[in-house]
């Protein structure tokens, strides 16, 4: 009870420099990337593991290959704080490392500032959040949540043609006991992850801070289209099975769905991946495989527009003589944190004097993925023009020092109260 309303001293310089030092870990050639399991990614951790340790942190890699660091006694239950260090190809630098970085700080300053909480603290990085595996991730806090088996790693290559076992096994995990890394429900009393919003809405009304409310399911699906490679001059337009022009009508189709009633304001969709075969100017494309991707905040427009999706493709494929298969690979549900944890995050921005801001996230996190499983919690801070998931994004120190310190109230206020 000590320490309801008294204040962590945080740093936030120190919090922007182990940003600005993780971004320096990077494919030379895309900045600032630094995909899972990558070499870049392999050195990062190694660094981090360090900066755990120096900040008073006792340091190890789950059997999934989370790096924790975790202080006070291991027999009191546990509070965590994290997110991840890995990014999407040509990534930032504040998507997930925020939350690593912001976390570090807080157990920095706690013990510097001789601190002791009634909870077990842990921060974790988690392995491989960005959709790197098709259909496993995000990995880590899926493993910690008990979702992915040991048969599912076993089977899976990295985008680096490595096995997903050899993989985790580098980064000192241990993917032949990966039960050993799966939590049980009410196992951790709370979790916080502390996030750029990457979305405009905090800028566009002039706050810091937001106070999370639920986080939207990404749902994926994998299509191939099969027609046939022709002539571009010879073959008449009505003679033609022409791949590629049915992906752009699914394409368009994904756009509508997701403007439509069914899923509108809240619905989003995007074809972000295509290849295209033989992807000559004078054949006509035979075959296009592409990914679509559809989120909300609701399940039951999610389902109704992955039917709609299904249905059309039969469609269109009957229409225009093709062979069109789709396989939804990954199929989240919705989840809204819990009101406590929302309250925990909300208390916090109030003592400190931020105004409190609810808020959905439209993109996901590992947050997401252990909400069923243990209280889950989380803070947005402003994100430069809503830029993410590429290398302009930015958030001010100004805002990390805001976010950083309602991460810390909100801790604070946890251990006052969860058990
Ligand atoms: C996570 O980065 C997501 O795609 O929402
Ligand atoms: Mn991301
Ligand atoms: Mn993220």
């Amino acid at each position: 009870m000590q320490n309801f309303f008294s204040e962590i001293p945080i740093k936030a310089e120190r919090i922007q420099a182990d940003i600005e030092a993780i971004s320096r870990f990077t494919d030379p050639d895309v900045p600032f990337t630094r995909r899972a399991f990558s070499p870049q990614y392999l050195e990062s951790r190694a660094w981090l593991a360090m900066q755990f340790k120096n900040a008073g942190l006792s340091v190890k890699v789950d059997a999934a290959g989370n790096l924790i660091g975790q202080m006070g006694p291991e027999s009191k239950s546990v509070l965590m704080m994290g997110s991840h260090t890995d990014t999407v190809q040509g990534g930032g630098r504040f998507d997930g490392i925020l939350g690593v970085m912001a976390a570090l700080e807080v157990a920095r300053a706690l013990n510097e500032s001789s601190i002791e909480l009634n909870h077990s603290l842990e921060i974790v990085d988690f392995v491989c959040e960005e959709p790197t595996i098709v259909n496993l991730s995000p990995l880590g806090s899926r493993i910690m949540a008990g979702d992915v088996t040991i048969t599912e790693v076993s089977k899976a290559i990295t985008p680096f043609g490595q096995s997903l076992s050899d993989a985790i096994a580098d980064l000192g995990g241990n993917p032949s006991q990966l039960n050993t890394a799966v939590r049980e429900p009410g196992s951790i009393a709370g979790y916080l992850e502390l996030h750029i919003e990457q979305a405009p809405v905090l800028e566009r009304e002039s706050l810091s801070v937001g106070v999370v409310t639920a986080i939207a399911a990404p749902c994926r699906a994998k299509v191939s289209i099969k027609g046939s490679a022709d002539h571009a001059g010879a073959t008449m337009m009505n003679e033609r099975k022409d791949a590629l022009a049915a992906a752009a009508e699914l394409i368009l189709l994904v756009e509508k769905i997701t403007t439509s009633p069914l899923m509108s304001p809240d619905g989003v969709g995007t074809v972000g991946w295509l290849e295209n075969f033989p992807n000559m100017a004078n054949v006509i494309p035979g075959e296009v495989n592409l990914t679509v991707e559809i989120r909300s905040t609701q399940a039951a427009p999610l389902v109704e527009a992955m039917n709609e999706i299904d249905q059309a493709l039969d469609e269109i494929s009957e229409r225009r003589g093709l062979e069109v298969e789709i396989e939804w690979q990954h199929v989240e549900t919705p989840v809204t944190l819990p009101l406590q944890m929302q309250e925990a995050v909300s208390q916090a921005c109030t003592s400190l004097g931020f105004p409190v801001k609810k808020m959905p996230s439209r993109a996901s996190h590992d947050a997401a993925r252990l909400a069923p499983i243990f209280p889950a919690g989380m803070i947005f801070i402003r994100c430069k023009e809503g830029r993410s998931h590429a290398s302009e994004e930015w958030a001010s120190l100004e805002d990390i020092a805001d976010g950083a310190r309602v991460l810390a109230q909100s801790l604070l206020n946890l251990d006052s109260k969860a058990t």
